[in-house]
């Protein structure tokens, strides 16, 4: 196991009705005027907004809004909102909503207390401090509710790029399985594709003996079989939905990802497709993993194989690993297409002749230089080969 430091001091609250703590966290952490952040309009819809902003009420704390968060957040509204907290000495930024969201109120507060412009963060510098940040998730996703990461996508040039620090770690979040029950299916669907993805991300790794997090591993990916198709037959199923919820923020508060390497390239490949074609995250991912997988896996066939065995039940066939390992990866392919995702790029509305300017702004884009490196180094020629593999 390698050397490393895990500090998450995010304080969660759990359960039915806990979004009516929001005023009194706010109060806990220090905020005295908010911007309440939003997106299209569903916490709007749902009745979520309002009980929230009484709660604030409540406690005497002050509060503007800003909702129009698009999914894949835009840095267009970043602007506004930081503009808007500077004009305003806004000093908590309390996101309501999904992964969007939230990331848009990270990038938001990062910015504020900032001298540059905020993309300088998104194109490698590490975020040192930010105005704090609250979240009350209403879908089990991108696990922004514990990350240190906020992914943001630049309207000049369309790219798409993170983020990172402690800084930006939500002081507290709220999570009520409940609030994700009026999810549509396709949503809830790419949700339980991305908590995955963040699990395979960890687990196709470099380091030896990292027994402790692989079994953490396992066990979640094995919740997500279990629970996925239990919350798809019935959205109104609490605790599948609470199990799924509280997944997600392991699967990606990095408590299953201390002291080994990890991959990422699934999420970078990914990352393009969302950019270019404004599909879902998890969509995009469902489509990119197996291909991903099934390119690198003779690096290290062993490890395919294990979690073919362990997770998607297997049979492991020591002499022949790379059978067990590919059946794992079809085993995968299979349950994300059974829970409604999709199988190929057409499905997201992508073309082959894009996949030379993918590859372009994959490789090249922001200051890389001609390759991505995770559990393999990719270059340009593998890259395309991987997007071909998807059409
Ligand atoms: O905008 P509204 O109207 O709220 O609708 C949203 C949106 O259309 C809707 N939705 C959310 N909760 C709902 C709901 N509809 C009905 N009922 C509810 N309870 O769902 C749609 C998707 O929302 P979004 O916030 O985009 O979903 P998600 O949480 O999957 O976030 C995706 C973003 O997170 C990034 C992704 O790249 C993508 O941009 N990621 C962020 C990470 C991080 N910060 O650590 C890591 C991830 O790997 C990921 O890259
Ligand atoms: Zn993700």
């Amino acid at each position: 196991m390698n050397n490393f430091d895990f500090y998450s001091p995010t304080y969660f609250a759990f359960g039915k009705d806990r979004e009516l703590d929001s005023g009194e966290l706010v109060k806990r952490f220090g905020g005295t005027k908010v911007l309440i952040h939003y997106g299209g309009g569903s916490v709007v819809r749902s009745g979520l907004l309002d009980r929230v902003k009484a709660s604030l009420d409540a406690v005497g704390v002050t509060w503007l809004e800003l909702g129009g968060v698009k999914p894949n957040p835009r840095s267009g509204l970043v602007y506004r909102g930081i503009e808007l907290c500077r004009r305003e000495y806004i000093d908590f930024v309390l996101a309501v909503g999904g992964g969007s969201t939230i990331d848009s109120a990270k990038a938001i507060a990062a910015g504020t207390v900032y001298d540059g412009d905020f993309w300088d963060f998104y194109s490698g510098r590490h975020i040192d401090k930010a105005l704090p940040v609250g979240t009350v998730l209403t879908i089990a996703a991108a696990g922004s509710e514990g990350s240190p990461d906020s992914v943001i996508t630049n309207e000049n040039g369309m790219l798409k790029r993170g983020a990172s620090g402690d800084a930006i770690r939500p002081k507290f979040s709220i999570l009520n399985p409940a609030l994700t029950q009026t999810l549509p299916p396709y949503q809830t669907a790419c949700g339980i594709t991305d908590i995955m993805a963040h699990l395979y991300e960890r687990y196709l790794t470099n380091t030896h003996d990292v027994e402790v997090t692989d079994r953490l591993i396992e066990a979640l990916l094995l919740t997500m079989v279990h629970e996925g198709p239990r919350v798809i037959e019935d959205p109104n199923n609490y605790e599948a939905r609470a199990n799924i919820m509280w997944a997600g923020m392991m699967a990606h508060n990095n408590s299953c990802g201390v002291g080994r390497s990890q991959d990422w390239n699934s999420h970078n490949i990914e990352h393009e497709l969302s950019a270019l074609y404004d599909c879902a995250h998890g969509a995009g991912l469902a489509v990119t993993m197996p291909a991903v997988f099934a390119y690198v896996m003779q690096h290290d066939v062993m490890r395919f194989a294990q979690v073919a065995s362990r997770v998607w039940g297997c049979q492991m066939d020591f002499a022949h690993p790379e059978v067990t390992a590919k059946a794992g990866i079809e085993a995968l392919r299979v349950f994300l297409n059974s829970i409604g995702m999709p199988k190929t790029l057409g499905e997201l509305g992508g073309k082959e002749e894009d996949i030379p300017k993918l590859v372009d702004v994959l490789c090249n884009g922001d200051g890389r230089t001609g390759t991505i490196t995770g559990f393999v180094k990719l270059n340009a020629d593998d890259c395309a080969a991987i997007y071909r593999m998807m059409l």
